[in-house]
């Protein structure tokens, strides 16, 4: 415990030496408590010596680091509301220098965090780690995890790309099955019935205030009880054995951590540089076709809630997992004999490992379902096809004022949307505006579609009144569809 006397706050401060302290002596002074500070982060005794299996902690926090940085790079662009979300990640992944990339390595990160996760839990369960006065350790271990599951759920829907909107619509239904309070709790998340601005920004905040903080808080109990605690060491042999063995955290393990650290950022790295995350579409609540699927890691779950839909919902989407996952908090209090070896402890390592199994086995089916079912494999390739042209196209900026009009005229009538195509084609906008709010040369084209009948407008284009020609407005030759659609633009320019 001496050694971590600097870090709990048990050193007695000395009184101040009698002589003015001047510069030199402060300095030493300073570097006494680097010393000590530097002796108690790296010289934690090992029993047993370092090892490759004792990385995953340290991995977590090198990861979480990551996440930070590259989560406070893309706050500077995001906003979190549903007009302009999308449009912002857009522009992060299109235009912004490494944009892609820093999106791509958080993205990524996230699910980096799930698999060492996993890797940590599966290391402190196979080592028995989690036993003796390591319980609290675990139960502060148990909340991480949970909040880590927060942290990816909220951040899934910030994109606000029609994957986020309708992954999180089903996510965010799965509370219904709550009784009494499952409705109200759907609500509260969402900031309504549907999901729109306020559910952006609560999803927000939770990913970047709250959950964060609680995560900090957890991190730094973790840390502090495991250090405590000190590290449990192998599985086996002779006290007098390991004590012979043990070594400093300080080089070995130093050593191994940063190998894996160096492993992370290389894997993330070349990842987020030759497969950069991809943006959909901008969500369209009204599109009633979209198949949503959440992020891998939840696929299992997702595929597991398929079978319980009718009948005993709340026994499958509720009692079942909460169950399983009771189990697994309060593993060190039901399983209390200090045997750590994992052949010796044949019933939890098997449930251990069946679960894995089945989740696994789960997201499997799922996968072959998504492939093989013909009524919805077509759709999930047009909905691939629909990010990759995305994708493709050049960043667009958000259009204000009356041109947002036109837009909007686009996006919710595809007929008017072809015919301002042909608009832009045929160069009605030098005369009468980008905008449509006219110039100089000709008047608004805004409420003209209130103003006249489509027989009107079709005789005014292919012979323009005379104060049209006096304005140098020829007659528009058209095929018949151009026409149609240009006609059905201007209707809608109400
Ligand atoms: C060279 C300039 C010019 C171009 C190019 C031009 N217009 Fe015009 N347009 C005018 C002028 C000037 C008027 C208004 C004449 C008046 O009523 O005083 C007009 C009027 C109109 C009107 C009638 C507006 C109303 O309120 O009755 C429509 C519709 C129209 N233009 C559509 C188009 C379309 C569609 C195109 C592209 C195919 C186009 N214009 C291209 C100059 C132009």
């Amino acid at each position: 415990m001496a050694e971590n006397s600097y870090l709990f706050g048990r050193e007695r401060r000395l009184a101040p030496p009698p002589a003015e302290p001047g510069t030199l002596h402060r300095w030493i002074d300073h570097r006494k408590h680097i010393d000590s500070f530097l002796h108690a982060v790296l010289d934690e005794a090992i029993p047993g010596g370092a090892s490759l299996a004792y990385v995953f902690g340290s991995g977590l926090l090198y990861l979480l680091l990551s996440q930070v940085i590259t989560g406070m790079f893309l706050v500077l662009y995001y906003v979190p509301s549903a007009d302009h979300a999308h449009t912002t990640v857009a522009y992060i992944t299109k235009e912004v220098t490494s944009g892609s990339f820093i999106r791509s390595i958080h993205a990524y990160g996230s699910s980096a965090i799930v698999i060492v996760l996993l890797l940590h839990v599966t290391q402190t369960f196979l080592f028995g780690s989690y036993k003796g006065r390591r319980k609290l350790l675990w139960l502060a271990g148990c909340a991480l995890f949970a909040l880590m599951l927060g942290m990816s759920f909220t951040g899934y829907l910030l994109p606000w790309d029609q994957k986020a909107y309708f992954a999180t619509t089903v996510g965010t239904n799965i509370l219904t099955y709550i009784p009494f309070v499952g409705n109200s709790l759907k609500s509260l998340l969402r900031g309504g019935t549907e999901m729109g601005t306020l559910t952006l920004s609560r999803f927000f905040v939770l990913h970047v205030f709250l959950i964060p903080a609680f995560i900090f808080a957890f991190v730094a109990i973790h840390v502090f009880m495991f250090r405590k605690a000190g590290p449990a060491g192998p599985v086996q042999g002779e006290p007098e054995a390991l004590k012979q063995s043990t070594e400093p955290f300080y080089p070995k393990q130093v050593l191994y951590d940063l190998i894996f650290a160096v492993l992370i950022i290389a894997g993330l790295g070349l990842l987020a540089h030759y497969a950069p995350v991809e943006l959909g579409p901008k969500a369209n609540p009204a599109d009633t076709q979209y198949v949503p699927r959440p992020e891998w890691y939840y696929i299992p779950v997702f595929q597991w809630l398929k079978y319980w839909e009718s009948g005993l919902a709340v026994l499958g989407i509720l009692v079942i997992p909460a169950f399983v996952a009771l189990l697994f908090v309060a593993l060190p209090f039901l399983d209390r004999r200090p045997e750590r070896r994992p052949w010796k402890r044949p019933v939890s390592v098997s449930i251990y490992g069946f679960v894995f199994i089945a989740l696994g086995a789960l997201g499997a089916i799922s996968h072959r379902h998504d492939l093989r079912d013909p009524s919805i494999a077509p759709q999930l390739r047009k909905q691939r096809a629909d990010v990759e042209a995305f994708m493709k196209k050049p960043f667009e900026p958000e259009l204000a004022g009356p041109s947002l009009i036109a837009a909007t005229v686009a996006l919710t009538n595809p007929v008017a949307g072809k015919g301002k195509k042909v608009f832009d084609q045929e160069g009605c906008a030098e005369c009468h505006g980008e905008d449509l709010t006219g110039t100089s040369a000709a008047p608004t084209l805004i409420g003209v579609g209130d103003k006249r009948d489509s027989a009107k407008l079709e005789s005014i284009l292919k012979q323009p009144t005379d104060a049209m020609t006096d304005g140098g407005m020829t007659p528009v030759e058209l095929n018949e569809e151009d026409l149609k659609n240009l006609i059905a633009f201007l209707k809608a320019l109400k």
